[in-house]
């Protein structure tokens, strides 16, 4: 079934949990992420755009996510990640999603508080909510890029912001950076404890891959209840395909791959689930 609204969000901050959002570029992956919520019971979030489109195509992508959401048995969101389209925000809430991210964290304040209350007007009409971003995530969302973070939120502009926009969650820079990293990052745990006791929405970490345990679980101690996850799904993706590979090319059987990919995929994606729940 669709995960509508905020009400998740807003039950997973007050109990120091969190729901991932995981993204997912195609078939095998949704099918992974769908079903570690099934087999944990633990609802989720799945990121079908907007990088993913200009791989799997965004009318595709969205409706083979939106179908495997509608049809499990567990609460899956449906949410485009860090979008800076208006045409593409309001094309995905036509389609259905749950929810999107307006990340208008390359505008100028009262730009990005003008548009991000646009987006917001027009999600809620639709039954949808919205995730705004003040200050960008360094690093890449497709690639490791070794990103080191370069800027940080300031608590009481991230206050003004979500007053101002009416927005429902808000991503964080607090030091944490897209992708794997060489560097580990370095997470300002003060900062977000000033950001959680001005903000009165649940707050978003991206960029979890390669964060230990015990970080982002101290990130979920401050109001984070949302928690982006793509590296370490891609990166057991490619680990799977890389030990099945030889095998599979003996018998060209691109379905073995396939399938210990998803299988892959979906151990990791079980864990986080269970971490986040503080189910482990
Ligand atoms: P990672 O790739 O570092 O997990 O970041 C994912 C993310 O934040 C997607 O928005």
């Amino acid at each position: 079934m669709l995960l509508q609204g905020t009400a998740a969000l807003s039950d997973a901050a007050d109990s120091h949990r969190a729901l991932p959002a995981f993204s997912a570029y195609n078939l095998e992956m949704v099918q992974a992420i769908v079903a570690a919520s099934e087999r944990t019971g633990l609802p989720v979030i799945i990121n079908a755009g907007a990088s993913a489109f200009r791989h799997g195509g965004r009318t595709e992508l969205a409706r083979l996510t939106l179908d495997a959401a509608v049809s499990s048995d567990t609460p899956v969101g449906v949410h485009l990640d860090h979008s800076r389209s208006l045409e593409e925000i309001f094309a995905c809430l036509e389609l259905g999603y749950t929810s999107v991210m307006f990340d208008g964290s390359d505008l100028a304040f009262a730009d990005n508080v003008r548009t991000t209350r646009h987006v917001v007007n027009r999600a809620h009409q639709m039954n949808a909510w919205v995730e705004a971003e003040l200050v960008g995530v360094t690093g890449d969302e497709d690639v490791s890029t070794n990103a080191v973070s370069n800027a940080m939120t300031d608590p009481a502009l991230a206050e003004e912001f979500v007053a101002a926009t009416g927005v429902d969650a808000l991503s964080v820079a607090i030091g944490n950076v897209h992708g794997f990293s060489s560097t580990p990052a370095v997470i300002d745990l003060d900062r977000l404890d000033a950001i959680g006791r001005r903000v009165n929405v649940p707050l978003v970490l991206h960029g979890a891959s390669g964060l230990p345990d015990e970080v982002v679980l101290a990130c979920l101690d401050r109001r984070v209840a949302k928690v982006n996850v793509n590296t370490e799904l891609r990166r057991a993706y490619l680990e799977a395909v890389e030990e099945d590979l030889s095998r599979a090319l003996e018998t060209s059987d691109l379905v073995a791959v396939l399938g210990a990919a998803r299988e892959a995929v979906n151990e990791v994606a079980t864990r986080i689930l269970l971490m986040l729940a503080r189910a482990e």
